[in-house]
């Protein structure tokens, strides 16, 4: 497997589990069976703005996207909803943190907070589906070597921090903490 398919992948098992480590997580902190835990999910937020939303769909906007659409017009309708998606996902992320310090400034925001996260947690998944079905899908038939060594670069030059292989960072931590915390069905099918 070429290794730009493999980091898309593995970023898209991280960012599974992570955003529905978030939801699980806000729903028993907003329900009351867990404490609540402000720099946990202050943590996830701040990595969800940092590696997702930072790198790896601009990656996709940069070089996947635009790779696909030299060979094909015929994915140019899911691109296009692919993109507006991904200037909706910085939207919600942003509603997230909103959210967050309200809920830290009132308990009664806490419902508010665990819905927004389930959405949210929906809405990724729904999105790395799209990817995943339409677009990772067809790549084999459609591209080049050269459009490859293209894509492989940049997926491979800028990987996520918690699927990195050296496990020893804070962000790895982060990523053992959630799903040791929320058991996650990681993976997309
Ligand atoms: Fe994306
Ligand atoms: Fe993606």
């Amino acid at each position: 497997m070429h290794v730009g398919l493999r980091v898309i992948r593995d970023e898209h098992r991280t960012l599974a589990a992570v955003v529905d480590g978030l939801s699980v997580l806000a729903q028993r902190m907003a329900g009351g069976q867990d404490r609540p835990d402000f720099p946990l999910l202050e943590a996830i937020i701040a990595y969800i703005e940092g590696f997702p939303a930072r790198l790896h769909h601009p990656k996709e906007d940069s070089v996947l996207f635009p790779a696909v659409q030299r060979r094909t017009r015929d994915l140019d309708d899911t691109i296009a909803e692919l993109h507006r998606q991904h200037e909706e996902d910085y939207e919600r992320v942003t509603r997230l943190r909103a959210g967050l310090a309200r809920w830290q400034a009132d308990p009664a925001e806490a419902a508010a907070f665990a819905a927004d996260a389930r959405d949210y947690a929906r809405f990724t998944m729904h999105h790395m589906t799209i990817e995943e079905s339409r677009i990772l899908h067809a790549l084999p038939a459609l591209l080049t070597e050269e459009d490859w060594t293209e894509i492989d670069r940049a997926f491979d030059a800028n990987q996520d921090p918690m699927t990195a292989p050296e496990l020893t960072s804070d962000y790895a931590k982060l990523f053992q903490r959630i799903v040791l915390l929320a058991p996650a069905p990681v993976g997309l099918g």
